[in-house]
């Protein structure tokens, strides 16, 4: 039967994965998967601040590239992952003033948008991510003590002029369900657009795992961000389970795959979904939540899982 990809083709939706840089460079397996199945690719985490801006103005662009260039040759979309972010951010910037701050996020953003903004692969960027906490309030991260709400703003306007024709996301996690967070995530970007700030697109990252239960409201949650006018997306999916893996967790985890992409499919204005990775053997759910694990929808020896099937039988 046909790929994840002919089918996603098929339904004008994409289907994503994360690339990892390491066996994106030496292993023929994970690159005949990456290539073959996916339509999409988001860099999980060659395009961070950490990975692209080490050092102040001292920009490092081979793993955003190697993403870049797979995906070239291979006929996909690039989802540009993150450029304001509280993790893997060099401590030089949390550590600076707000007016030094806020040129540095400027020039950040001017940099790495720019570099691919002729680029017809890169289409998105994920502009902040994670700027919640739980509660619906902003996250007291440094961004937020050092320059208040407004570097949101900023960084959106900041990247429209970088690259005027990329999609501008704001990404989140535990926003997929109606929520606190979700519904703060709603005020925001009906907020900002109404300000004229350049919020096309919401992502909603997707990791899930069996143990809390599925977003039954994800559909609708989709669709009342669809009224205000953005795109939205699934960005990082993975649906994490308590090891060891049984035929049964595998089979509970299928259907959260399953109802995913069938809440994607079910709003127009969802682009598509991505996966977090496609693999087990590189997948950051065990180095993250102790004791899960197998969250993705290849084992670690490349065997599709009942997970597979279902993304497949789905789309
Ligand atoms: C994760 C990567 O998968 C790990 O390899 C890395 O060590 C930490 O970051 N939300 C995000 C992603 O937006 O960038 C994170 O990716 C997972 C949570």
């Amino acid at each position: 039967s046909a790929s994840l990809r002919a089918h996603a083709d098929a339904r004008g939706k994409f289907i994503g994965t994360a690339l990892a840089t390491g066996p994106l460079s030496d292993e023929a397996s994970y690159r005949t998967i990456a290539g073959g199945e996916f339509n999409q690719v988001t860099a999980e985490n060659a395009m961070k601040w950490d990975a692209t801006e080490p050092s102040q103005n001292q920009f490092t662009f081979s793993g955003a590239d190697a993403v870049v260039n797979f995906a070239t040759q291979n006929g996909q979309q690039v989802h540009g992952h993150t450029l304001v972010w509280h993790n893997q951010t060099p401590g030089w910037v949390q550590n600076l003033g707000a007016t030094a701050m806020r040129d540095a996020m400027r020039n950040h953003i001017s940099r790495v948008v720019g570099r691919y903004a002729d680029n017809p692969a890169v289409v998105s960027w994920d502009v902040v991510n994670e700027v919640f906490e739980e509660n619906g309030d902003f996250r007291r991260s440094f961004w937020y003590n050092t320059l208040g709400e407004s570097y949101i703003a900023d960084a959106f306007r900041a990247a429209r002029a970088a690259d005027p024709d990329a999609r501008l996301c704001i990404n989140d996690y535990n926003v997929e369900g109606i929520n606190a967070k979700s519904t703060a995530m709603y005020d925001l970007v009906s907020e900002l657009r109404d300000q004229g700030v350049p919020v096309d697109c919401v992502g909603f990252q997707g990791h899930l795992a069996t143990q809390y239960g599925f977003p039954n409201d994800l559909r609708q949650n989709l669709q009342r961000f669809a009224a205000l006018g953005v795109q939205v997306r699934i960005t990082e999916l993975d649906v994490r389970i308590q090891m060891p893996r049984s035929a049964a967790k595998d089979a509970t985890q299928a259907t959260y795959y399953r109802d995913v992409v069938n809440a994607c499919l079910a709003v127009t204005a969802c682009a598509g979904v991505t996966i977090w990775g496609f693999t087990d053997r590189y997948s950051w759910v065990p180095d993250q939540f102790p004791s899960e694990g197998a969250a993705l929808i290849y084992d670690e020896n490349y065997q599709p899982k009942p997970s597979y099937t279902a993304v497949h039988d789905a789309l």
